[in-house]
């Protein structure tokens, strides 16, 4: 098949702003992004900058945009990827700095994973022998533990790229990693460093870290586990957890969200600097018509529910 390679070409030491080169192939169909690339680097331009080493989906460096989200490119066909117009567009990983072409900086994201100690910390002296885990337990970590730090996730997660600071979701599944291991002995202290600002409440849920994972590791998934194992061992002094507890209550007592007392019972009613802060959004909402009612009312079959909150609530 023929296929056109439109490549994002940048070399910041070179001085002149990111550009797109084009490169039209005749590819057999069973090669991947990665086999095209390297086949234009071999045989056209030398030039181009990427990074690869196992070919097989197990390193994890080959990842990059392929047509606006992050692949691994040896494990990505091109006959899934060509457009109609026989065009596939390659980018280097979003959320992180370009060294050059498609090959990115990974200092940030090797330094958030480290900032979530990823080693176990067991209690008290080893064991004669070895730590005896149950298999449940090693199971439950199996899916977490395949990760192989590619940065897929990190590359399109939509929090990072407005705040910097955020853990991001490889490093938040790696702390769920040894949250969740039955040897290590720190967890609550873990959970008490996750649950501050830029940590596991600031995620947003848009599934992009979910969807971009090419070993589903599912990062979202462990981020909403470690936020109930945090609100469990009573972290809850936090607007995250705060606003978490506050939609349940509305929605168990009148089947739908109170919108006026959600953010207010969020920020928490003393915290009157937040609670300011609100005072434009309900400005631009009351111009815009969009203040929710100040009387909240049950739905029809709000007691219906209620009863599955019940339910929830004893089966726990
Ligand atoms: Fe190793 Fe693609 S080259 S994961």
């Amino acid at each position: 098949m023929q296929v056109s390679f439109k490549v994002r070409r940048f070399d910041p030491e070179a001085g002149k702003p990111p550009y797109y080169d084009q490169y039209t192939l005749d590819v057999p169909d069973y090669f991947t992004v990665l086999d095209a690339l390297l086949q234009v680097r071999d045989e056209v331009d030398g030039s181009l900058a990427l990074r690869c080493s196992c070919r097989s989906a197990i390193c994890g460096s080959c990842a990059m945009h392929i047509n606006g989200h992050a692949h691994l490119a040896c494990k990505s066909r091109i006959q899934n990827f060509a457009s109609k117009t026989g065009e596939i567009v390659v980018e280097p990983m979003g959320n992180m700095p370009v060294i050059k072409d498609l090959v990115v900086e990974m200092k940030p994201f090797w330094s958030k994973v480290q900032a979530v100690t990823p080693w176990l910390i067991p209690e008290g002296p080893p064991p004669q022998r070895e730590y005896v885990v149950p298999n449940s337990a090693m199971l439950e970590l199996a899916g977490v533990m395949n990760c192989i730090m590619c940065g897929c996730c990190v590359s399109d997660c939509t929090v990072l790229t407005v705040d910097k600071s955020f853990l991001a979701p490889a490093a938040l599944a790696k702390a769920y990693r040894f949250v969740a291991d039955p040897r290590d002995g720190v967890s609550e202290e873990r959970l008490r460093e996750l649950s501050k600002r830029s940590g596991i409440w600031d995620c947003t849920r848009c599934f992009e870290c979910v969807q971009q994972c090419p070993k589903n590791v599912a990062p979202m998934e462990r981020i909403l586990a470690l936020r109930a194992k945090a609100m469990e061992v009573g972290f809850t002094n936090n607007i995250g957890s705060r606003h978490s507890e506050s939609i349940a209550r509305s929605v168990k007592h009148s089947g739908w969200l109170d919108e006026l007392r959600v953010p207010i019972e969020s920020a928490g009613l003393f915290n009157i600097k937040a609670l300011i802060g609100y005072i434009p959004v309900g400005f631009r909402a009351l111009v815009k018509g969009k203040v929710p009612p100040i009387i909240h009312r049950p739905r029809p079959g709000a007691d219906s529910v209620k009863r599955i909150f019940e339910k929830l609530e004893v089966r726990k």
